[in-house]
Formats: C-alpha cells, sequence, structure tokens
C-alpha cells in the first residue's frame, strides 16, 4: 500500500550523495556531544512562537556545540553575530542553520496563504514565495518553517487562514508551487532558503476545531485528504518536514513511527530532516504517551526525529539514554549525519556567511519590486462574493461613507504569521478609497470595535451613512483572531458589526461589505444586507491600496474560494467532495422525507469551493469529450467553451471535476482534477480543454491500494463546484 505519488514535472529534490560522503567524514570526527548538539534548535529573541520555554543561554549552548540550529534569530548582524560563535569557538566548526516563520513574507507581506490561494494563480504564489525566500536569505536566513500545507474543513480552527484551503488537489498544487519559490533550483544559490512542510500530519482535522486537539481520522481519510499536499511537498524537493502537535490514531505525531518512516520515509521516499514543531518532545509527557522527558526523547528519536526545537529534551537527556542503552549510537548518528548533509547542501560548511551580505539585505529586503508583487497577489487574492444591482465597481467621486473598525487599520492587513513585517507605512482601505476617489466626499466612521458590544458609535456612523451615495462597511476579524492558537466558537462576526451593518441597511444607501478575516465565516444575515460583499483575507501591506483600487476598479476581481463558507457553523464540517449517502436529497424534490437533510437549514453551503464573482460574466457551456471511454494508461480529453459575456476583459478558473459513481469503496460526488486560469477579453470566447488520465482516477481503494477501477464516470467542468454540467465516460479493463 502506497500513497499516489503522480508525477508532477521536475523536482528539485537536493542531491545528497556528495554532501553523503563529506558528512560521513565529519561525522566520524564528532563526538557523542558534539552530534547530539546537531539534534538541537534554539529559539533568538528576533520573534517568540511559543510557550515561553526557559529561555536557555543561547549563546553559551552555540558556543559549547550544544546547539546545531538557530530560530527567530533575524538581520544580517544577529545572524553573523552567532554563526562566528559556532564557527569560531566550536571545535569543529560546523556552521548553524537559521530558520524562522517566512509565511507568506519576510519584510514584505503578502495576504495569508489562504488569500494567495483564493487566486488560484500557481505562479503567482510562487512568485510571493521566491520573494520571500530573496529577502530573508538576504537578512541572513536560510531556513523557512513553510509551507503550511495543512487541508483544513472546520472554519473554527484558526490555522485554516495559513494553508490553502479544504481540497486535496488544490493543496498539493499551491505546496508544489510554495516549495519550489523558496528552495528555487539550486539550493547553493544565496537568494534560496530551505522548505519545511508542515505540520505533519493532518493537524488541519483538529477535534471541534481546537487547535493542538486529537485528530481521529481514518487511515484511509488520512491518505486521501491530508497527505497528498506534504507528499506533492516532498516530491517537490521539500528539504524539511517538522511534526504536528496533534496526535494521529493515538500517538503523538512526534513519536508516530508509522507517520515519520513507514509513510515519510519509506513511502515517500523523503531524505530530508524532520525536525519538531515548538517543544512537542516535551509535550509527550502531556499527551500522556511519555511518563518523563527521557522516555519522551527516546520516543521521538525512535520514531525518527531528527531536530529538538526549543525544549532541549534531546540535549538533555539523549547521552543517558545511550548509557542505559534505550537509544542506539546508529539512530543519533542517522539523526546528525542528515542535519550535516543538508548544512553541506546549501553549501554552508564552505561559507558558512553565505548568506550573511549586509549590501544584500539593504538592496533587497522591503525593495519596491517586492511590494508591486504583494499589491498583485492581493489583487488576485479577492473574491467577489455578491454584487447586486452592480454597486461595484464605485464610482470616483461619488460621496462615500467608509464604516468599520477595520477601515482604518493597518496592523489588521497583515494578519498572522507577518513575519518581521512593519505596517505604520501601509495604505488603509480608508486611505485607498479616499485617494481613489479623489474628492474630500469620503467620510469615515468607525461605528464600533471589532470585537466590543459597544453601541455608542453607531448613531455617528449611521449618520455619515445617510449623508453619502453610498456606504463602504469594512468589518471581519483582527489579525490575532486566526492563526495559532486562535480557534474560535463562532465564525459569526465578532461584536456588534453585523448588528451596525443592519442599521446601515436601514438608511436605503447601497450597501458594500469588504470582509479581513483569516477564515470562513457565517455569512447568513450580512449576504441579505450588503448589496456587494468583497471576501479580501487579511491581504498584506499593500492590501489596503489593492482592496480600495479593485473597489474603484482599478482591477476586474477573480479570486475563487479555496474553501467553503457554510450558511451557519451547525453545517460544518462542510465541503464540496462530499459522499452521496444512501439517502441523498433530491433536488427536484427537496422536501421528500427521510433524506440526509436538516430540520432548519439547507444542506448547501452560502458559497461553495472555487465560487467567485467579477465585473464581467462569464459562461462555461460542454463539457464536451472526445471519446467516451479510455483504457488501461489512456486519456480522454475534455473540453468546454468559455466565454467572457460581460463588458470587460476578465480572467475565469475554470475547473475539472470528476465523479467516479461506483467503487469498491464509496467515492465523492465530486472531486477537484483539474484547473486553469483562462484570460478572455470582453465577448471572447475560448475552449477550454483538460485531459484526463487514468492517473487521475486513481483512489485509494478497498484494499487500501492506490490504482482504478473500470466503470462510469462523470466528467464536470465550470466555474465553481456548484454550477456544473457533465459527460459521462467509460474506463475500461483493457
Ligand atoms: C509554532 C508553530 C509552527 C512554527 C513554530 C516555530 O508553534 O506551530 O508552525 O513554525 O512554532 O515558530
Amino acid at each position: 500500500m502506497g500513497l499516489c505519488l503522480a508525477t508532477f514535472g521536475q523536482s528539485h529534490v537536493p542531491d545528497l550523495s556528495q554532501a553523503a560522503r563529506r558528512a560521513d567524514a565529519l561525522l566520524a570526527r564528532m563526538t557523542l556531544e558534539e552530534k547530539i548538539g546537531q539534534l538541537v534548535l534554539l529559539t533568538s529573541f528576533g520573534a517568540a512562537t511559543g510557550p515561553p520555554h526557559e529561555q536557555a543561554a543561547l549563546e553559551a549552548n552555540i558556543r559549547n556545540g550544544n546547539c546545531g540550529s538557530v530560530f527567530n534569530a533575524l538581520t544580517v548582524a544577529e545572524i553573523r553575530k552567532l554563526q562566528k560563535l559556532a564557527v569560531d569557538q566550536t571545535r569543529l566548526h560546523v556552521p548553524l542553520l537559521f530558520g524562522y516563520d517566512v509565511v507568506h513574507g519576510y519584510k514584505t507581506i503578502f495576504p495569508i496563504p489562504l488569500g494567495e490561494a483564493a487566486s488560484w494563480d500557481l505562479r503567482a504564489i510562487e512568485h510571493s514565495a521566491r520573494v520571500a525566500a530573496v529577502e530573508a536569505s538576504a537578512a541572513g536566513l536560510n531556513w523557512t518553517f513553510a509551507p503550511m500545507v495543512d487541508i483544513a474543513r472546520d472554519p473554527r480552527w484558526g490555522r485554516i487562514c495559513e494553508g490553502a484551503g479544504e481540497d486535496p488537489f488544490l493543496g498539493s498544487a499551491v505546496a508544489r508551487s510554495q516549495v519550489r519559490g523558496f528552495q528555487g533550483k539550486d539550493l547553493t544559490a544565496p537568494d534560496t532558503v530551505l522548505a519545511c512542510v508542515k505540520h505533519f500530519a493532518a493537524y488541519g482535522a483538529a477535534m471541534s476545531g481546537r487547535d493542538y486537539n486529537t485528530v481521529d481520522v481514518s487511515e484511509r481519510t488520512l491518505r486521501e485528504v491530508y497527505l497528498p499536499p506534504y507528499a506533492a511537498a516532498v516530491q517537490a524537493g521539500a528539504s524539511s518536514v517538522m511534526t504536528a502537535f496533534n496526535e494521529y490514531d493515538g500517538t503523538p505525531a512526534t513519536a508516530n513511527g508509522f507517520l515519520l518512516k513507514r509513510i515519510l520515509r519509506d513511502e515517500l521516499g523523503f531524505k530530508g530532516i524532520v525536525v519538531t514543531d515548538y517543544a512537542a518532545i516535551s509535550e509527550l509527557v502531556a499527551h500522556g504517551s511519555a511518563v518523563d522527558e527521557s522516555e519522551a526523547a527516546q520516543q521521538a528519536l525512535a520514531a525518527g526525529v531528527d531536530l529538538d526545537m526549543e525544549d532541549g529534551v534531546y540535549l538533555h537527556n539523549l547521552k543517558q539514554l545511550l548509557r542505559d542503552h534505550r537509544v542506539t549510537r546508529k539512530q543519533i548518528d542517522a539523526a546528525a549525519k542528515r542535519m550535516l548533509e543538508l548544512k553541506l547542501t546549501l553549501g554552508l560548511l564552505d561559507d558558512p556567511y553565505r548568506h550573511c551580505d549586509e549590501q544584500r539585505e539593504a538592496r533587497l529586503v522591503g525593495a519596491r519590486e517586492h511590494l508591486e508583487a504583494a499589491y498583485r497577489m492581493a489583487c488576485e487574492s479577492f473574491v467577489l462574493l455578491k454584487n447586486d444591482s452592480q454597486n461595484l465597481p464605485l464610482k470616483a467621486g461619488a460621496r462615500i461613507a467608509v464604516i468599520g473598525p477595520l477601515a482604518d487599520s493597518q496592523r489588521d492587513l497583515l494578519g498572522s504569521w507577518k513575519g518581521d513585517g512593519g505596517w505604520v507605512s501601509v495604505e488603509t482601505v480608508l486611505d485607498g478609497i479616499k485617494r481613489n476617489d479623489a474628492t474630500d466626499e469620503v467620510v469615515f466612521a468607525r461605528g464600533c470595535e471589532v470585537a466590543s458590544t459597544n453601541r455608542a458609535s453607531f448613531a455617528e456612523a449611521v449618520a455619515a451613512a445617510r449623508k453619502a451615495d453610498v456606504v463602504v462597511a469594512v468589518m471581519g476579524e483582527s489579525w490575532d483572531m486566526s492563526g495559532e492558537n486562535a480557534s474560535r466558537t463562532s465564525i459569526n462576526l465578532p461584536g456588534v458589526q453585523t448588528d451596525l451593518l443592519r442599521e446601515l441597511r436601514k438608511t436605503g444607501k447601497p450597501l458594500v461589505l469588504v470582509l479581513l478575516n483569516g477564515r470562513p465565516l457565517d455569512l447568513e444575515a450580512e449576504s441579505t444586507l450588503a448589496d456587494a460583499i468583497l471576501e479580501a483575507w487579511f491581504p498584506g501591506m499593500e492590501g489596503g491600496k489593492a482592496v480600495a483600487d479593485v473597489l474603484f476598479g482599478k482591477h476586474n476581481p477573480c479570486g475563487k474560494l479555496p474553501v467553503t463558507f457554510p450558511r451557519r457553523l451547525g453545517q460544518v464540517p462542510i465541503f464540496y467532495s462530499v459522499k452521496n449517502t444512501g439517502r441523498p436529497v433530491n433536488p427536484a424534490r427537496p422536501d421528500e422525507p427521510y433524506k440526509s437533510t436538516y430540520l432548519d437549514c439547507p444542506n448547501d453551503p452560502l458559497y461553495p469551493f472555487g465560487f467567485g464573482l467579477g465585473y464581467t460574466t462569464f459562461a462555461c457551456a460542454g463539457p464536451h469529450l472526445e471519446q467516451s471511454a479510455l483504457g488501461p494508461g489512456g486519456k480522454i480529453t475534455a473540453s468546454a467553451a468559455v466565454s467572457n459575456t460581460g463588458t470587460r476583459d476578465g480572467v475565469a478558473v475554470v475547473q475539472l471535476y470528476i465523479r467516479d459513481l461506483v467503487g469498491s469503496v464509496t467515492r465523492p460526488v465530486l472531486e477537484l482534477k483539474g484547473f486553469q486560469r483562462v484570460e478572455l477579453k470582453a465577448g471572447e470566447s475560448r475552449l477550454v480543454s483538460f485531459d484526463i488520465s487514468e492517473n487521475d482516477l486513481a483512489f485509494l481503494r478497498k484494499d487500501m491500494t492506490w490504482g482504478t477501477e473500470p466503470g462510469a464516470f462523470r466528467a464536470f467542468i465550470g466555474l465553481d463546484s456548484r454550477e456544473l454540467r457533465s459527460a459521462t465516460f467509460q474506463l475500461s479493463k483493457k
């Protein structure tokens, strides 16, 4: 049984052979203490990204050879200083790795990853990671703790903002692009950083959407839904993998040999290093899988963990565990060798200061062209959810009342994991609207705070709205209401924002809602109150400017939801790739009894996966199949004529889904198997074609092997996962 590793283009897996030979030679000269030191990762003080652990005397540990890697050290000056300690003052002069959470930018902060995924623009996503790598490496770093590729289908989970949403196919495509962006084509190049795919595995399946909570999914679900993006990242050459905080099948991921050896090493062929998440080895005691930190260290090493992040459990226990024959020298040597191989692959042993160039740092970090890329990505990330009576684009010169607690916010634009990005000079949505409207007719009234229940400023906001031609409400979540340790039991707009929207609706003015948020929200009320809704996520440093420019029509929004927006939380988990069940609703007879429905809510979401409007309209005919059957190893071509039926040029994201009608196990009613971003001028039509190969029809069969089964399939082509047309084809045995 194995994971399906569809072949995706040329991987950039680093060549470890020469590094292996040099690592062996170095390892042979190392003492046990020096080898253990290579398995220790300690935090510096440029950022705090985990529970306040006793901050070990970092510099002393480096000098004593007790620390082989550092994270959260920022700037060339700081990194050069620490690297000098390792190179000059340790016996074998082994340089340090320097890691940091460069998730959506280092200094130039791009939209949050969920927003980037909404662009469905793989080239732009790769470029975003490339820019992050150029800046991070120019600042002295050589390792990023990204991409985060955890599939997430529960909007209560705060870290849904960090990934690419609910779908394994889209998530895998995004993961490959991010790894390629971070690592480039040559890891010895000074403008690349090691990627670290995280959090292995199935962290996004946290029960009840509560961060760090238990994960209890079947192996089938693990392999079909959660593993593909990790597999894609590994196949794209990711140099490191980070273990997840959660357990899988009763064993914490950090001590889970099934995940770290059977799947990651044996099935995926991963050759890089495995690093824990923050203090995750010590947390094996809290999990109840280890009686103490000594046993935790033993379990983690046995499971295949190479590098211990921050808690010092390897440093304080491995030597005694070896003496007590509870770990082996072979285990320690194998982990230390992988660390050395990676440093050799980076070229660090030949030039420990290869990333320490103050001139590059000054020239590249925060460069103008990086901001322009962040602006373009922000424009592409927005999803227009509603635009009744075409209230958007706004007309310059209109009297505009800008209302809401996020209209003039700078910090919230950056979202969580903002890297070393600053915000004091970023343009807010309000600034951008004033700039575009080019009149002094733009009035701002906050109306309320994000999370408070205070309604005292409603009246002022309503008064401003009454005097305006159009109202733009900028609402949502604050940046720290999503991200790590930021799960919510409600996915409504926090505080009294919705009540304020109701008051604004009563004025009868055209009402545009701009959302800044890190997760799908329950917009059932807002969808009836607002005439237009623009989902802008947390759009990054250039996001305020981009939101305003899109509102005024300088760009035609083209984003598509990478995650389902439910009508209400009670539907969660809700996603498009569901099973049919034995009692599916009959669309022709929705009120038929004894069907899988709710008493109080339709089954379908408010806004489905893949959905997004624009300032033009598109039509999708077809699909037409060139053949009605394919055999083993064969393919068929599905095509659809896509037309821009509106008055503006625009981008359509054409999506291909399939359904396997009958299988040895039940199959989802839809699975995304392809997508193409198609730029069409007003009035232009184009035939969009997809090749469907047998490999695209493979799945985890009843016997848990990957492969296909003959039978009838449907191919669907459309512009979201709801409005689809299909055609049937057969997969034959021969
Ligand atoms: C945090 C996060 C992880 C991050 C690490 C280092 O706890 O879970 O994503 O990379 O610590 O900052």
